[in-house]
């Protein structure tokens, strides 16, 4: 039997959507952040369908109080269905929010004591098996149908080298100290051995200029490790601070992502995101972008 025959499959994606978006106040003082639309898709869309290009079907939702219409978002819409129909509108809009039933689950992070926390949350859903993890509010755009989203490129470098694995991109160093960084070990490819892990560091401080994007594909044990982990950064629990103290105990290799990253969790990035995606869509790109021109002649 080969090593990848012998990997557990990823068959679980955890979102960590319990978080206040106090960056979009007061946008997001009722809508949960990530169901604001890139054009005409919430974040928290994109972030499924990239789960699902990359084979995982079963969902977890770490939700929190006033989170609930995100869970409502994949449910079905009776009403404005059939109204639809009703008038001969095309159903297929909806198409990207139906779920197999039983393949969305819920659980509830009470407070909102930091990322690796919630992830915790998920532990008795997630049990004994290898997970992703997908932050919608990074929005991950590969480079074409071929390479795939962020989250296939991860399988099929977990498929070649199994352990833990995090998605790197490279940033300017003056914006090191607001991410997770990576301190790097030998490289192969678009994979580095991870030797080292620190949170939002000073920028003197920072291992490398590689910061942590948003996705993991994680062993089981990290539930075990984070059950002990303290508040790090930002009196949070951090999750980079939990995959720092298995570093040594179990591989940890970060893939660099052939593709683009938006940070739509900063306001600067999500307008980014839309101009982007928007200036790309067929049927609106050309339109767009003679808006921006006029926009930006005046
Ligand atoms: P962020 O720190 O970007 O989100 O967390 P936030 O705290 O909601 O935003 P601001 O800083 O106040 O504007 C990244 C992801 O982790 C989730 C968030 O919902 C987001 O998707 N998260 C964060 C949780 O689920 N629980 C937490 O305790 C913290």
């Amino acid at each position: 039997m080969s090593n990848t025959t012998q990997r557990k499959p990823i068959r679980k994606a955890v979102f960590p959507v319990a978080g206040l978006g106090t960056r979009f106040l007061p946008a997001t003082k009722v809508v949960p952040k990530e169901l604001l639309p890139i054009v005409d898709r919430p974040l928290i869309q994109y972030a499924i369908d990239e789960a699902r290009e990359a084979g995982i079907e079963q969902m977890i939702f770490v939700t929190g109080r006033g989170k609930t219409a995100l869970v409502e978002n994949f449910d079905i819409a009776y009403e404005l269905e059939s109204t639809m129909e009703a008038r001969g509108k095309d159903l297929s809009v909806l198409d990207a929010t139906r779920f197999i039933p039983g393949n969305l689950m819920t659980v509830r992070q009470q407070v909102p004591l930091g990322l690796g926390h919630a992830i915790w949350c998920a532990r008795a859903i997630v049990g004994d098996e290898p997970f992703a993890i997908l932050l919608p509010d990074e929005l991950m755009v590969g480079h074409n149908a071929d390479t795939g989203g962020c989250m296939k490129q991860m399988v099929e470098a977990y498929d070649e080298v199994g352990g833990n694995l995090i998605s790197v991109l490279e940033v300017p160093r003056e914006e090191v100290s607001s991410y997770g960084v990576i301190d790097p070990g030998a490289t192969h490819g678009v994979m580095t051995v991870v030797n080292g892990l620190v949170e939002k560091p000073p920028m003197a401080l920072a291992p490398s200029n590689k910061i942590i994007s948003g996705r993991y594909i994680l062993q089981p044990e990290v539930m075990r490790t984070l059950e002990t982990q303290e508040k790090g950064a930002g009196g949070e629990i951090q999750l980079t601070d939990a995959m720092a103290r298995m570093i040594g105990t179990q591989p940890f290799h970060a893939v660099t992502f052939n593709g683009r990253r938006f940070d739509c969790g900063s306001k600067t990035g999500f307008v980014e995101a839309t101009l982007a995606l928007a200036l790309e869509r067929e049927d609106m790109g050309a339109e767009i972008r003679a808006i921006a021109e006029r926009l930006l002649a005046r």
